[in-house]
Formats: C-alpha cells, structure tokens, sequence
C-alpha cells in the first residue's frame, strides 16, 4: 500500500437548507465533509486542525484501527479532544477491509454536520466479487436541524426531556422537494440506461433508522459495513445510523428521458416524537432537467416505503444477509466461546434534581443504559488512563455482564425504571473469543437500538423476538456464514447475538448509535489486553495526542 494524505481543517461555514441559513462546522468548508478514497493495505494519515470555538475529534467508523487505538476518535474514550486551534494527526492503515465506511466527529452531538464517506477499493487488480458497475455514488443520509444542534441537546439534558426533533432528512446534505422552500436542493441522480451502478448508501443520521427505495427499480445488496455479503435482490432496504450498505441499480435498458424519485424515512417504535418526514431524490435518465419547484401531482409518484413502524419489515430484510463464507473471503465466527455476556439494552430514568422540573417520564429525567449501568464519560480518555496505569479514579472494571434485576424484559414494564450512574468497562484477555447477547427492554417502550462496536467487527450469529431462551436459542445461531459487521439493530422487543474474538488490543468502545441514547448513556467500554507477542500490544501514543 501506499500513504495517503489529507487534511481536515474543521472551521465554521454559512449554509442554507430549506430557507434557514446557519453557521455549522465543517471540514474545509464543506457540507457534507470531503470523501476520504483509499486501497485496501494504504496507510491514511489526516491532519486535523480545529478552528471552531468547540472541542472537535473525528471517528474513522468501521475502520479496524488493528493496534492503532489512538487514532480511533471518540472523545474520552481513545483521546481528549482537540481543542481550539490544536492539531492532531491520525495514522491508520487499512488491513482486511474494502468497501463502504464514514467518518464523524466524535463528541457531543457534532457529528450533524461534520460527517463524510470513507471509500476504500480492493487492492490493485483485485476485482468486486460482483460485475465490475458503471459508475460508483456515495449517498449519505443525514438530518438537518434549523437549531443550533448543541443547544438542542444540551436544553434536553438539563430539562431531562425528549430533545426536538430535526427538521428534515437529507440525501448528501439535501432535504429534497417534499419541504417547504428546498426544491433547489435535491439530490439527483444522473444515470444512463442500461447500466449498473454502485450506490455506496451511509446512514449517518442522528437519531433515526431509515427506509430507502427507489421507485420501478430493485437493488442488489452486495455488502454491508465494508465487508462483501452474499448478494440478494430488494425493493425497500433499512439503515441504520451507523451502517453501510453497498447495492447494485441496474437502470433499465429501455428507458431515455424520465425521472423517477427516490426515498427515505425512518423506521420508528419508541416513545416520544421523532421526524417523521420524508427525504426525496431523483434518478433522472437522459439530460433534460426536471423541475420541481412545483412539487405537485404531475411530478412523478412518491415510492411506496413500509409502514413507519413495521418491525417485521426491519426483521425480513435484516435476516438476509449473509457473509460469502468462500475460500476467496472465509467466515472466522469463532465456533466456541470463552467470555460470554447478556446485556439488556434500553431506557430508564434518572431521578430529578430537587427544586428542579423535569420534562422526562413522570417529572424523572431519560437516562438509558446497557446492564442497567448509565456510563458517564471520564474526564481523560479511558485509552490514556490504561495504558499510563492511572485507573483508579477514573474507571472500575466492574461492570456486570448480566443484568443486576433479571425480570420480562419485554412484558410489562418493572416499577422501578431507575438506572444507576458510573464509568465501568469489561477487561478482556487477548485473544479471548466473545460472544454477547444483547436484549431490547421495553421499560420505556419497545425500540431498536443499533449498537456500534469500535476497533472490531463481529458476527451476527441469531437475533430473534421476545426474551431471549438460553436453553433453546444458541441451538440455532448461524456458525456457518453469519453477516460480519460493526453495527447491529437489537430488534425492537427481541434480542440479537454476536461474536468476535478479543484480538485488537486497546480501549473500545461500545454504544448505541442513536445520538440521543448516546447522550443518555446508552454505551460501555472493553478493554481488550495486549497479547504476549510484539505484534499483540498497542504501541505507545503519538506525541501530538491531545491533552484534557
Ligand atoms: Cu460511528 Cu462511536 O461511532
């Protein structure tokens, strides 16, 4: 491989979505960010220069960062952020990865408008295990906020309410016709007929799972989260905040001057309010320019996407997909387990402070957690803390790996929703084989969760609805060709089982990919240990890692 250089200057820019101008940050200027392109074994080095008022750092998610923890990102857990006018250069190299990925910031909720595509081609001569396609395009979903996003979450937490809700979706940082006053920023999609394209879709929306369809025409899903699946054929697909899915289009041979929309909008079961609008581009054969400043009837018709709340939806096409598990691209799933862990996944409350309203359920505040456990962030990285030996104010290794208070997770709800506070992770040997069951609660309300894991991928080897049966469900788990990712829904009110093997030594995190339950506390940490050899320790850290 070679080494590739780029270089993020994170600074303010005026941008107008749907009549509304806003300062935003963004990276050299740019909504959404500039596109990091890579071969598979290329070594990226990013520069980022921070001249915004905010604490900023970047996530390269989904990338393995195999033995290079310090340039995974999230702030507080791998690295303090950087500060205004600080530089911190991160250093990775792509190892057993090609597809799609993307970067976000990493703090807070900064990551609504600083976020971009990572695209990392298969080494030279190495070909797609699929028909080579015409053209490639990335499609980022977003959501745009007329408010300042900050301000947004930061009233929801001192409040302990819902937070408001983002004012629309985008496509590559467009909302599309279906709003007031965005006609003019609408994706659209030049193709020809008779070609296959490769649609790099990257859900990098806050808080919402989305559904995407484009209408007369049916995709081929061919990989997810940077790793190639067994292809299948669909109309509707389902995204979650933190996922990638790579489809084929195949435009018809047959058709020259026409446009046909394409669209998305969230899948939702929770409780409170959510954005349910709609994001809407255009797949225009041939080069005559549709006009829809007049969105009305005689524009082409809006495809038909599942009920918000269809779970079985969600379930059918989740259960699709499949790695290759062929010589070319083996299956590791490891076939037995040394550390196994059940954690429940959802929300709960906190307790309101005295002389204090709060808007939460029943004058509480949200909280959300995984074991019960709501983690708080320490005040230094968790990653400098490990490795300098400076634990014990910080952090407790203690967190439990089943629940405290078992009950029906998914029947009725327990009287008590409180959720304890604290900065607990699981120490893991090298090399340890893992599995995790993770279990949706429905104390507030049944709702997905889709649960992000850094520094590894692992497999999905069963997933199901209701309480998970630990006599009965790990007969069926799929140790044959289980889809490897690094984001998995937990169904709403079922379960689902992964596994990996514990061989990336580093501090990594674990959270749920919605920005709200992030903020809640919906995440944990695992310390992976370094292994015996040279090449199973993590090296020391840069010079120019940031300080708290
Ligand atoms: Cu994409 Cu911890 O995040």
């Amino acid at each position: 491989g070679i080494t590739r250089h780029y270089k993020f200057n994170i600074r303010l820019q005026n941008v107008t979505r749907l009549c509304h101008t806003k300062t935003i940050l963004t990276v050299n200027g740019k909504f959404p960010g500039p596109r990091i392109v890579a071969r598979e074994g290329d070594r990226v080095v990013i520069k980022v220069v921070n001249h915004v008022p905010n604490n900023v750092s970047i996530h390269w998610h989904g990338i393995r960062q195999l033995q290079s923890g310090w340039a995974d990102g999230p702030a507080y857990i791998t690295q303090c952020p950087i500060q205004t006018g600080q530089t911190y250069l991160y250093n990775l190299t792509i190892i057993g990865q090609r597809g799609t990925l993307f970067w976000h910031a990493h703090v807070s909720w900064l990551r609504a408008t600083l976020y971009g595509p990572i695209i990392i081609f298969p080494k030279h001569n190495v070909p797609y295990p699929f028909a080579k396609p015409y053209e490639e395009v990335p499609i980022i979903f977003g959501e745009w906020w007329n408010a300042d996003t900050e301000a947004v979450i930061n009233q929801a937490l001192q409040t302990g309410g819902g937070p408001n809700v983002s004012d629309a979706y985008t496509i590559n940082g467009l909302p599309g016709p279906l709003y007031n006053c965005s006609a003019n920023e609408t994706f659209n999609l030049k193709v020809k007929s008779g070609k296959t394209y490769l649609l790099r879709l990257i859900n990098a929306a806050l808080n919402d799972e989305l559904f995407f369809t484009i209408s007369n025409h049916s995709l081929t899903v061919v990989e997810a989260d940077a790793v190639y699946v067994k292809s299948f054929q669909t109309n509707t697909l389902v995204i979650a905040p933190g996922q990638t899915t790579n489809v084929l289009l195949k435009t018809n041979p047959n058709t020259i001057n026409s446009s046909f929309l394409m669209a998305a909008r969230p899948y939702f079961t929770g409780i409170g309010t959510f954005d349910n609008s709609t994001v809407a581009g255009i797949l225009q054969y041939g080069n005559r320019n549709p006009s829809f400043s007049n969105f009305s009837i005689s524009t082409p018709p809006l495809p038909i996407l599942p009920p918000i709340n269809s779970t079985s939806s969600v379930a059918n096409f989740t259960s699709q997909f499949r790695s290759l598990a062929n010589s070319q691209f083996p299956t590791n799933v490891p076939q037995t387990v040394q550390k196994r862990f059940f954690f429940t996944v959802g929300l709960g409350t906190n307790p309101c402070p005295q002389n204090q309203t709060c808007q939460g359920p029943n004058g509480t505040k949200f909280a959300a957690s995984i074991n019960n456990v709501s983690f708080s962030l320490p005040t230094t990285s968790l990653l400098q803390a490990y490795f300098f030996k400076k634990s014990n104010w910080l952090y407790t290794t203690d967190f439990p790996n089943s629940p405290i208070f078992p009950f029906n997770y998914t029947g009725m709800p327990p009287n008590n929703t409180m959720v304890a506070g604290g900065t607990k992770v699981v120490v893991l040997p090298f090399n340890a084989t893992v599995e995790v069951v993770m279990q949706d609660t429905s104390i507030l309300g049944a709702e997905s969760h889709p649960l992000h894991l850094h520094g590894y991928n692992f497999y999905v080897v069963g997933q199901g609805f209701g309480n998970f049966d630990a006599n009965k469900d790990p007969a069926k788990f799929n140790l044959v060709d289980p889809v490897e990712r690094n984001t998995v829904g937990v169904p709403s009110g079922g379960w689902v089982a992964i596994r990996f093997r514990a061989d990336n030594p580093g501090v990594w995190f674990m959270h749920c990919h919605f920005e709200v339950h992030l903020s809640w506390g919906l995440k944990m940490a695992w310390i992976v240990l370094d292994g015996n050899l040279p090449n199973q320790k993590l090296p020391p850290p840069p010079a120019d890692l940031p300080a708290c």
